[in-house]
């Protein structure tokens, strides 16, 4: 990295972190329409955040020596960006509206939009009837199989949008390999009107595919071994081919899609396709014009100081690199959003959780935050405590939607008031002499408020951005998603990694298997003590269990 740029942030930093946030207001009452941006009807305010003018002209200046401007074009224009796979990364394409994106050479726009038909033509079939459950029925249940990428965006995306669903329709998903959660959703569903879309762009992942393979073992158990059956109950989400044929799929029951498209940003992609049969085609290309509006944005405002996911990621950097705040949390104050930080979760941790850059190298600097979080107003009555009086500083993204047509305005103004109320706690806090002045005020003897108002006390200049949609609708949710996408991209540029692979989560996969091995065959082969111990634990419980039984 250049090191004449973060000299200078880290000269800024000794200087700006003598100054707390109050103090930044004090300097500059205009502090708040200066820090915020609004585009698109997302409005964003960092102004509660330990940064000034310069601080942003700094990281700017450090985007400009990473070459953040021309790194964003080559990704939205299909260069391989993903060097260790040697793979382009386009997601962006996925929604976009253009006649022709190349990839070698090849346009990528033509297949997209056929898949796009293919899922849409789909979806009416389905919801016309059309497409009937093996005994006549129309399909009511929609069973998503999957993991990781393949689940955690189409969950959150129907959570946040089920006010907008198809009338009568349902969905689960399941993900967990332990049986219980595969018997508990089974329990519940009904053979002849249930739609089963195994998700997986591999289709090799071990948690997915035994739940498809159980799935399809219990389908054809309760339909008297009816396999003409499967056809009108199983669907695939795939680039496997191959795979999904093996599992005995028709190619027309495979929904395709590409190794441009990462697992974690692949809910725009036939991945979609739950979420479109339960809220709708037309719904769901409304997510994807909301994702597409952003991407506008991202790619076309040149001037980065008003470039939403730009300053959001730089925001993050500053306090990651700089201040050594390596936590970061997600508080969305709406019911919708209660799975926001898990997708959040994934995407930062699994794309930005490294520790060397492009070309390998051992890096000396942070990367991705811890990244956490849940429902902002349940969070207050959990983990606040920590976050307002805590030894740590944990920087807070506030999510809220301006106006609910799904809630009441009593509820809301009180959701509302509490989001506000704990962005300005987080700032201000409380000092010593006012919380002992607040103890006497209340008639406590002189001796006991001096002892109890040390731990009232908040030390404050804790900071948050606070982003604001007009409403939760498939367009805006599509917006927010592609925002922090955004960020991600952003962050990775910054830190110069490869944003796009996952390596690190080989190592577990590939000696879970070995430890499986090892469980079959009750033979227990080469690991540390520990590990053999807790196998061997295993193996005594089993076998103790199937002597009870
Ligand atoms: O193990 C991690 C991972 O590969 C994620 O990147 C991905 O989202 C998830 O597993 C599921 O993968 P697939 O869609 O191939 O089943």
């Amino acid at each position: 990295m250049p090191s004449s740029v973060i000299d200078a942030l880290k000269a800024h930093y000794q200087q700006l972190s003598q100054l707390t946030l109050l103090d930044l207001f004090k300097q500059n009452p205009q502090r708040a329409k200066d820090f915020t941006l609004e585009s698109e009807g997302i409005y964003f305010d960092f102004s509660k955040n330990n940064i000034n003018e310069q601080t942003l002209e700094l990281l700017l200046n450090f985007a400009k020596q990473q070459n953040l401007a021309a790194k964003i074009q080559a990704m939205f224009n299909g260069e391989k960006i993903n060097n260790t796979e040697n793979r382009a990364v386009l997601h962006t394409a996925l929604r976009s509206n253009k006649e022709s994106i190349l990839v070698d050479g090849h346009n990528v726009m033509p297949e997209i939009k056929a898949v796009r038909a293919q899922m849409a033509e789909f979806c009416r079939k389905i919801h016309s009837g059309e497409h009937l459950g093996y005994t006549g029925k129309k399909i009511a249940t929609i069973v998503n199989i999957g993991i990781g990428g393949s689940d955690l965006g189409p969950v959150l995306i129907c959570q946040a949008l089920k006010p907008y669903r198809v009338a009568g329709m349902n969905i689960h998903f399941i993900s967990s390999v332990d049986g219980y959660m595969l018997n508990d959703i089974l329990a519940d569903v009904d053979p002849e009107t249930t739609l089963f879309v195994v998700a997986s762009k591999t289709f090799t992942t071990q948690e997915t595919m035994i739940n498809a393979h159980s799935t399809r073992s219990w389908f054809l158990d309760k339909t008297a071994n009816n396999t003409a059956a499967i056809a009108k109950h199983f669907i695939a989400l795939s680039t496997n081919t191959q795979a999904v044929e093996a599992f005995g799929i028709a190619r027309e029951n495979m929904f395709a899609f590409w190794d441009f498209v990462g697992g974690r940003y692949s809910s725009w992609s036939a991945i979609g396709l739950s979420i479109a049969l339960y809220i709708g085609y037309d719904n769901f290309d409304q997510f994807l014009s909301g994702a597409r509006v952003m991407d506008e944005h991202f790619s076309q405002t040149a001037d980065l100081r008003k470039n939403l996911p730009v300053i959001l990621g730089l925001i993050g950097v500053w306090y990651n690199n700089f201040y050594d705040y390596h936590s970061l949390i997600i508080s969305p104050y709406n019911t919708r959003l209660t799975r926001f930080p898990a997708y959040i979760q994934q995407l930062e941790m699994e794309s930005n959780g490294k520790s060397v850059n492009k070309a390998g190298e051992p890096l000396d600097y942070a990367t991705c935050p811890v990244v956490w979080g849940d429902s902002g107003i349940n969070g207050q009555h959990a983990y606040y405590q920590l976050l307002h009086q805590g030894t740590q500083v944990v920087p807070m993204d506030i999510i809220v939607a301006a106006s609910d047509k799904f809630s009441n305005k009593e509820h809301n103004d009180i959701l509302w008031s509490n989001a506000i109320a704990q962005a300005e706690a987080f700032m201000t806090g409380k000092s010593y002499e006012t919380a002992k002045a607040e103890l006497l005020a209340q008639g406590v003897v002189q001796e006991s408020a001096s002892e109890i108002a040390k731990h009232k006390v908040f030390s404050g200049n804790r900071p948050s951005n606070m982003i604001i949609l007009p409403e939760i609708n498939p367009h805006y949710l599509g917006m927010l998603i592609a925002l922090y996408e955004h960020k991600v991209f952003v962050q990775g540029v910054i830190w110069d990694i490869n944003t796009f692979d996952q390596m690190g989560v080989e190592l577990g996969k590939a000696l879970a298997k070995k430890v499986l091995q090892d469980i079959e065959s009750r033979q227990i082969s080469e690991h540390d003590g520990s590990t053999v111990a807790i196998i061997q634990h295993y193996l005594n419980q089993t076998t103790q269990n199937k002597l009870k039984s």
